[in-house]
């Protein structure tokens, strides 16, 4: 026992250059963001595998090879470990161990394949490590294998310590942003793979590190396929690096063509056969008609279409315009009025529970999984479930969420199987399509949409909207049902718009705006940002990388050269959209922070007020009181928050949400968010937290401060307000005249004190409207706005290539330079 203690220590000592441990900064577990459920990059560098090469072993290390061989094998020996092991032999993966050793040997680079549950990713790093380990390379050994999923960091990490018989953060550990569990001994590091790219800011060489693992690629996620340009251009100045990449059953072919043909090797898994049926069938079995469920739903599904129409959803159009009696000959009446009723508009929750209740009524035992497209509907099916209670004794089931953003706790329950008799119902999203793999699972519930953003890059419109999956997804949803025994796969939409979804889903880097992208490329010294992105696997639209890049340079990030200005250095070390990261940081300059944290936490997660359908009036009344009379959808967030805030101290919170039309969920996620931005506020020195809070917030309850504040942040999103009569009109540069989102504070209201307007996002449903806006006066956009060009008849000032203009006085005008000047300085200085 001394002697281990000992050894370790030195341990420690002798690799403590390699892997240099951050050891644990813990924080709070959200992550969320409105875009997704990855995670961006990360804030502070964290330093992977420095120093040592793969070729320079000393003697030194040779002792230490030994250690660790040794303490592997005497691991081995252990009832835990061996229990383990009988369980991960039985994995199809094991079964090419050697096949896979013997070709990452021999290829720099290397693909592999399989399905989901097969053990590619808790058993492949885990092969490389033991063999390095075993064949007394351990001491200079730095595998990486990154996730695009914080929850799957963890989860992954912690389960391959314990096949190994170790504690978390000894060989294997893992780093998301903000917190982490490694030590100077870890040689598996799981990180996000925000955290490898931002590490790459450090370290361009990723030097050091002997082995790669890319996780998860045929997701084609933004961060995913930015590290796969990277890594294309990096592998000759790296010969010695390792570089496996690691896909569900799609598409491999794709990423061996782009590495030069890299060899692939698949991983046959057995799976057993999954019985699917249809809406058409679930409506027969289930007997739920739609129609009696929704009084108003042709309503619905009107407005609904409307929406469709606008993003041109081919699916829609296609079950519109189906000769319905040719397609469900046979059904009964109501099953086939219900289908026609369905537009696949909005998720019907309630067949989503007739579902569930028939499986547990008539089927067999097993775990239900249920696909659904985010945490509202989450938690919503959360609670009927456990409200309706069909099964008389909420002890017969366990209903557990399953969401990215979930705090990582409760996480073994999904995995464990439950006590006997007792019924485990998992609401995931699709984060459990190929991520997360639950064993047990009998039978799959699928909604057949996801939460999906898309870009339009004419109108600069981004939306994210619940679509349509791919075929490849319903695939690998309906096959997780058959893991232990023949499942049920309950596809809660027709078969014939299973037949028309679209084979893959479009790369995400191809339907996300792509200025954070763009800000990245720039920090990490990539070259011409166009230029880099015609390299990527599927390049994105020329248009929208424009887009990007006068985006930035707009808000003061790029300058005339597409150089990083002092501004963008900031924005780049901050893992946010760069209009929310500069709102931050102006919000900490200006000493409004409290306010600045809490809007740009909604901003970055979600809207907190929801949308009761039946009591619409009484929570508009809501919002409007808390924005008094500011005419700001942001202030009435800001007011919301603080009045939450202080019922929390009284215990009354839930009640407040209740009675204030508040998302009680999203309020705490807020909450989280807040305390995370404050960290990355710090870790860039822009915060001294050691002076309190009060040394930011002295203008925090000035509201025209706050105001000049969020235009500092939102800018270009402006609107004129034009007084038409006795009404204003709103009109942007982009797009023309736009209406005011019926949900805003600001609907309805003819007049306003201020000429502007602030929005936080456009969206085009039945005509473009604005949703959170802020009005605000023409010397924040002075002040905060965007680049000040005098005008050509020299009277002035213009914005936005001239779309706004302000007469002034050339006193006037040369006052607002100075003190400009005066902001840039107070910007590089830090
Ligand atoms: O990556 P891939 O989908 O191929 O599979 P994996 O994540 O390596 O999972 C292999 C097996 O380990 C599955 O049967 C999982 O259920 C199990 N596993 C687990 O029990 N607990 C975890 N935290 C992760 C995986
Ligand atoms: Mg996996």
């Amino acid at each position: 026992m001394q002697k281990e203690i000992k050894m370790s220590t030195e341990i420690e000592k002798r690799v403590g250059n390699l892997l240099n441990s951050s050891n644990g900064t813990s924080s709070v577990e959200t992550g969320s963001s409105r875009s997704s459920e990855t995670e961006a990059l990360q804030s502070k560098p964290v330093e992977i595998g420095r120093g040592a090469s793969l070729l320079e072993i000393d003697t030194a290390s040779e002792g230490l090879n030994m250690e660790l061989k040794q303490k592997q094998e005497k691991m081995r020996e252990t009832d835990n470990v061996k229990a383990m092991l009988e369980f991960r032999e039985k994995l199809p993966a094991f079964k090419l161990k050697s096949e896979f050793l013997k070709a990452v040997a021999a290829n720099q680079v290397l693909v592999v394949s399989g399905e989901t549950g097969c053990g590619k990713t808790t058993q492949l790093p885990q092969f490389i490590l033991e063999n390095e380990i075993s064949s007394l390379r351990g001491a200079s050994c730095s595998i990486i294998c990154t996730q695009p999923r914080r929850i799957s960091a963890i989860s992954v990490a912690a389960r391959i310590s314990s096949e190994r018989g170790e504690k978390l953060g000894e060989t294997v550990g893992y780093q998301i942003r903000l917190e982490s569990k490694r030590s100077a001994q870890t040689r598996l590091l799981f990180c996000t793979t925000g955290v490898l790219l931002r590490q790459l800011v450090q370290d361009p060489d990723l030097t050091g590190i002997t082995h790669l693992l890319v996780d998860e690629i045929h997701e084609r996620g933004m961060n995913e396929d930015f590290l796969l340009i990277i890594l294309h251009d990096l592998l000759p100045r790296r010969p010695d690096l390792r570089l496996i990449l690691m896909s569900a059953t799609i598409n491999a072919d794709l990423f061996s063509k782009y590495f030069g043909n890299a060899p692939t090797i698949h991983i046959p898994g057995f799976t057993f056969p999954v019985k699917e049926f249809y809406l058409e069938n679930v409506l027969e079995k289930t007997r739920y008609n739609i129609q009696s469920e929704f009084e108003n739903f042709r309503g619905n599904s009107r407005r609904g279409r409307r929406q469709q129409e606008s993003r041109k959803d081919p699916l829609t159009e296609l079950f519109e315009d189906a000769d319905i009696d040719a397609l469900f000959k046979g059904y009964s009446t109501s099953t086939r009025r219900s289908l026609e009723a369905w537009s696949g508009s909005q998720l019907d929750l309630g067949l989503v529970e007739s579902t569930v209740e028939y499986i547990c009524r008539h089927e067999g035992s097993g775990a239900i999984l249920v696909f659904l497209t985010g945490w509202d509907d989450i938690s919503k099916l959360h609670d009927k479930l456990k409200v309706n209670n069909f099964l008389g004794d909420t002890n017969k089931f366990l209903v557990l969420p399953l969401h990215g953003s979930m705090p990582t706790i409760n996480q073994r329950e999904i995995f464990d199987r439950p006590p006997p008799n007792v019924r485990k119902i998992v609401l995931a999203t699709n984060i459990a399509e190929s991520s997360i793999t639950i064993d047990d699972v009998v039978y799959v519930v699928d909604c057949g949409k996801a939460k999906e953003t898309s870009y339009d890059a004419l109108n600069k419109l981004a939306c994210l909207l619940p679509s349509w999956i791919s075929k490849a997804s319903a695939h690998q949803r309906r096959g997780r049902a058959g893991r232990v025994q023949p499942g049920v796969c309950y596809r809660l939409y027709p078969k014939m718009i299973h037949d028309a979804m679209p084979q893959y889903q479009l790369p995400e880097m191809l339907r996300t705006p792509l200025q954070e992208l763009c800000l990245h490329i720039k920090s990490l010294q990539l070259g011409a940002i166009s230029m880099f992105l015609a390299k990527a696997l599927q390049p994105p639209d020329p248009l929208s990388v424009e887009n990007a890049i006068e985006l930035l340079k707009t808000i003061g990030a790029l300058d005339d050269r597409e150089e990083l200005t002092p501004l963008g250095r900031h924005l780049c070390t901050l893992p946010l959209d760069p209009n929310i990261g500069k709102m931050l940081l102006m919000g900490s300059i200006f000493q409004c922070l409290n306010p600045a944290l809490t809007i740009a936490a909604a901003l970055a997660h979600r809207d907190p007020f929801v949308l009761p359908l039946n009591r619409k009036e009484e929570a508009d009344a809501a919002k409007r009181s808390f924005a008094g009379d500011s005419c700001s959808d942001h202030i009435a967030l800001l007011k919301a928050f603080e009045g939450w805030k202080d019922a929390k101290r009284n215990r009354k919170d839930r009640t407040f949400c209740w009675e204030n039309f508040l998302s009680p969920v999203t309020m705490q996620m807020m909450e989280d968010m807040r305390n995370q931005f404050l960290d990355l506020l710090s870790g860039i020195g822009f915060v001294d937290k050691s002076q309190g809070p009060k040394a930011y917030n002295q203008y925090s309850d000035d509201l025209e401060m706050v105001c000049a504040i969020l235009c500092a942040g939102l800018y270009p999103n402006v609107v004129q307000c034009k007084r038409r009569g006795k009404r204003t009109a709103f009109y942007t540069k982009e797009v023309g005249k736009v209406d005011i989102h019926p949900a805003s504070v600001n609907a309805g209201v003819h007049l306003f004190p201020l000429p502007y307007m602030v929005y936080s996002e456009k969206v085009k449903t039945s005509s473009i409207y604005i949703r959170d806006s802020t009005n605000i006066s023409d010397y924040a956009l002075l002040m905060f706005g965007g680049n000040l060009i005098p005008s050509k008849s020299g009277d002035g000032i213009e914005m936005l290539g001239g779309y706004l203009h302000f007469s002034a006085s050339k006193t006037v005008l040369d006052l607002i330079r100075k003190l400009r000047g005066e902001l840039d300085k107070l910007l590089s200085r830090k």
